[in-house]
């Protein structure tokens, strides 16, 4: 399929299905262990901001989209393109750069003074993006962590805990299992 064949469309609700799923496939919560990835994620994004969500259609599948929001924490001028995924078929060709200027045009029309978005170290392809897109390197953040004793009450309350019906809190206490295990 070629790219001509793609067609790029703000997201709307039949897209969710879709997104979730694309998003299911490509996100690592193990590498981001604070953020969840889950329908409500994107349901939030596309009540507060429909215009910073975009889908990027192919073949009537959701090959890639962008989920941007106005404002970060007290931030209510920043724009903040949260979630971003091409899928591995469609990717390489510039679905995720076209996907990211249409969300931050959207986002400086609402009033954006910049648009910001947070990276894992080990995501090339993404620091490469944001760079090719205008993103400067600003604050670099590391996540130190220090792991509860293995007898303590809330590695014991965790283990209880892990069994949420919740898919999305399921997949976050999963990862944290891994990296316990690792
Ligand atoms: C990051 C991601 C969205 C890029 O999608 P894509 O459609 O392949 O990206 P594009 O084709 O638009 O490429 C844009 C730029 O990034 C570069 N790039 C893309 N993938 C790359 C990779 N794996 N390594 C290095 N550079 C890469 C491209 O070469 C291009 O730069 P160029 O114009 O200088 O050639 C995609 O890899 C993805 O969905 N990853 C998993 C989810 C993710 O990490 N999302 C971002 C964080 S939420």
């Amino acid at each position: 399929m070629s790219e001509s064949d793609v067609d790029l469309v703000p997201m709307w609700l039949p897209h969710l299905p879709g997104v979730l799923e694309l998003g299911n496939r490509v996100f690592d919560v193990s590498e981001m262990p604070y953020t969840s990835w889950s329908l409500s994620s994107a349901a939030v994004h596309l009540d507060a901001q429909p215009d910073a969500c975009w889908v990027a259609e192919a073949g009537g599948r959701v090959a890639g989209f962008v989920l941007g929001s106005l404002s970060y924490d007290e931030r209510a001028d920043w724009g903040y393109v949260e979630w971003l995924a091409v899928d591995p078929e469609h990717q390489g060709r510039g679905l995720a750069k076209t996907l990211l200027e249409e969300s931050c045009a959207a986002l400086f029309a609402a009033g954006a003074t910049r648009v910001i978005t947070d990276v894992e170290q080990t995501n090339t392809a993404s620091a490469h993006l944001m760079r090719r897109c205008g993103f400067n390197d600003s604050v670099t953040v590391t996540l130190f962590v220090r792991h509860a004793p293995a007898d303590s009450g809330a590695s014991r309350q965790a283990r209880v805990r892990a069994h949420s019906t919740d898919p999305a809190k399921a997949r976050l206490h999963a990862a944290a299992r891994k990296s316990e295990r690792d």
